[in-house]
């Protein structure tokens, strides 16, 4: 036993298991995982942690725009907050996700990080910011960190050239496959990825060589569930679905479709946990109809008067 953890040690000369090997022992789905809060509660969540975390706990991530977003996700105990380019559509009112800024990645990620106290903050790296070069994806990658107070940026595709060159710049690398919905016009078209079996295979090829090229995390979105079972198996970083299936190492949600705060079909994946659509439209019409009837505001609602303001007041108006 270990004296100052109280852990039970390996044997003198026995080495630690390796990520993987614990991976292994434990799979997906042991009992390991039961517990639904991470024991770092109250911790801000580390690159180091998260990578632990595989096979271990389940991970949850979700999307934030802004400073409440991304509060309120935090205080719901979530892993990971990424700022997502699709706040083109969650926030901006954008068809697709091209149309994102560098700028406005970083104003949206700058607010969002005000709000992330403890989950990790995740920015992603916009259309035409890591495309043209290397020098490119590390420039506008240490902009997300330094201006936008991102603590790991997310790039999307087959990049290891530029995950590598990121990592060497001190910036935790989250790498994404799959439906990249920056490739919308490559793929002609929202469609799950995947699903012959040449394609998964080079799929489960480059997601081993984004683990290689130094991403921590994989985001796999819009592929059939056992080529997300069978990536998550093979790499030892942890992966996290949405549209994955359920063996993924975690799962994330936009947070506007989660709240139901986006309109038209959504993707099979989505899960409305609210209709905040239906709430927050309720609200406003309230407010209308209070202020038409005359009933907002309520005296407790008003500042009180100070004492003789009414009569100096009346005089004034009766004076003309
Ligand atoms: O932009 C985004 O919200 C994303 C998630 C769907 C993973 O990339």
């Amino acid at each position: 036993m270990d004296k100052k953890t109280g852990q039970r040690g390996e044997g003198r000369g026995e080495r630690s298991p390796t990520r993987r090997e614990t991976r292994r022992r434990r799979g997906p789905g042991s009992e390991a995982r039961a517990s639904a809060r991470p024991e770092t509660a109250q911790t801000t969540v580390t690159v180091p942690e998260v990578m632990a975390a595989k096979g271990v706990r389940r991970l949850v991530m979700v999307t934030a725009t802004d400073e409440p977003s991304s509060r309120l996700a935090d205080a719901a105990g979530i892993d990971l907050v990424l700022v997502g380019d699709s706040l083109a559509m969650a926030a901006l009112g954008r068809a697709d996700t091209l149309s994102v800024t560098m700028d406005e990645m970083v104003h949206h990620t700058r607010a969002a990080a005000a709000g992330a106290r403890r989950a990790l903050l995740i920015a992603d790296m916009p259309f035409g910011s890591y495309q043209a070069s290397v020098a490119d994806a590390v420039r506008n990658a240490c902009r997300l960190v330094g201006e936008g107070g991102a603590r790991a940026v997310k790039l999307e595709g087959y990049r290891p050239a530029e995950v590598s060159a990121i990592r060497a710049a001190g910036v935790p690398v989250v790498a994404h496959l799959g439906l990249t919905p920056q490739s919308v016009h490559a793929f002609g078209g929202y469609r799950v990825q995947g699903r012959e079996a040449e394609q998964a295979l080079v799929l489960l090829g480059q997601a081993r060589e984004l683990e290689a090229a130094g991403a921590f995390l994989l985001v796999l979105e819009a592929i059939p569930p056992t080529l997300g079972r069978a990536i998550t198996q093979a790499v030892g970083i942890p992966t996290i679905g949405i549209g994955a299936g359920p063996d993924c190492d975690g799962q994330v949600l936009v947070a506007a479709d989660l709240l139901g705060l986006t309109t038209g079909p959504l993707p099979r994946f989505v899960r409305r946990y609210a209709e905040l659509d239906t709430v927050i439209r309720a609200a406003v019409e309230a407010f209308a109809a209070d202020v038409r009837v005359g009933t907002y505001p309520a005296d407790e609602e008003c500042y009180p008067d100070p004492p003789g303001l009414e009569a100096v007041m009346a005089r004034c108006l009766a004076e003309g």
